[in-house]
């Protein structure tokens, strides 16, 4: 049981695996055999987004996986054009439609996009509210959102977002919105956890990783389980899908914990955008 990924509660009383797999930046191509790969070594979350033009070949690797639809757990995402209630509506119903599934694990919106849409971020997550009053989405929940964000959600929404899937790896420790999330019931789900790569020459890292005779790769994303979040690293090569998930059968002490917290370099360590000004919408 060495490699049983733990089940986390979410606040909507639905549980999620604390590790998944995810599809950002593989081509559509590259899915079916990446998810495949994923769900064979034992992966059991999957986390996609309407953004990353990839839905339909994740529900494929999954309809053929010969697991029942209960046992796989799945994400996607609202992309940024389609916060309009209306158009959250379609979008929505596209993506059951791509994943080729009635329901989906959990729906989030993907940017809180504040500068577009008179800032009204508001009447789209009343849409994800539907969603999950009609049972087709069985938890929702946001991405990118900052602290006032979640704020406006809080004073204006009835339902708290089950999580938020922020940036989150040891240079961008993004500790405010964390404690915000831990403050009111929300799970935070780190993504890019070992920031698309750039951490795993730090010498720190690697100097943990030989001390306990683990990867860099396993030290950071055993860390950040370590801290509580919710974590799906991409991979499109075979060795490191499985790498990835082999990080329950160690432990990081307080020393350690504290040294790769310590990593955190603020604003300065984001590898992505930052979400107060973000405004890309797809052509
Ligand atoms: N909500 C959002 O706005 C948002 C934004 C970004 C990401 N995400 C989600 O978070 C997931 C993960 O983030 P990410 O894809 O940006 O980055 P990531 O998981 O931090 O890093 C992926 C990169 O690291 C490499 N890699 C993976 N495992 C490795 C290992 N064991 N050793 C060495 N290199 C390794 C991969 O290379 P190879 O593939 O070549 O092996 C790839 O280049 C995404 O797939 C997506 O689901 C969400």
């Amino acid at each position: 049981m060495a490699h049983t990924v733990p089940d986390i509660s979410l606040n909507d009383g639905n549980t999620i695996p604390q590790l998944g797999f995810g599809v950002y930046q593989i081509g559509p191509k590259d899915t079916a055999e990446a998810v495949s790969r994923a769900l064979e070594i034992g992966y059991r979350h999957i986390d996609t987004a309407e953004m990353y033009g990839n839905e339909a070949e994740v529900g494929e690797a999954i309809r053929a996986c010969g697991l029942d639809r209960g046992e796989v757990f799945v994400t996607s995402k609202l992309n940024n054009g389609f916060h309009r209630p209306e158009d959250a509506r379609k979008a929505f119903e596209s993506t059951l439609s791509a994943l080729k599934m009635d329901h989906i694990d959990l729906f989030l919106i993907h940017w809180p996009l504040p500068t577009r849409y008179d800032g009204d971020f508001v009447s789209t997550w009343k849409a994800l509210e539907e969603f999950q009053r009609d049972g087709r989405a069985r938890s929702i929940g946001v991405s990118n959102f900052q602290v006032p964000h979640l704020e406006r959600l809080a004073a204006e929404a009835d339902v708290v977002p089950a999580v938020n899937q922020i940036e989150v790896h040891p240079y961008l420790t993004n500790e405010q919105v964390r404690a915000y999330g831990d403050a009111h019931n929300i799970l935070t789900e780190a993504w890019s956890p070992i920031a698309q790569g750039k951490v795993l020459d730090d010498p720190t890292i690697v100097d943990i990783a030989e001390q306990v005779g683990r990867t860099p790769a396993q030290v950071v994303l055993r860390w950040h389980v370590q801290r509580g979040d919710i974590v799906f690293p991409k991979s499109t090569t075979p060795k490191r899908i499985e790498e990835n998930f082999r990080i329950f059968d160690f432990t990081l002490d307080d020393t350690a914990m504290e040294r790769i917290s310590g990593l955190d370099k603020g604003e300065t360590g984001r590898t992505g955008p930052n979400p107060d000004v973000f405004d890309y919408i797809p052509a």
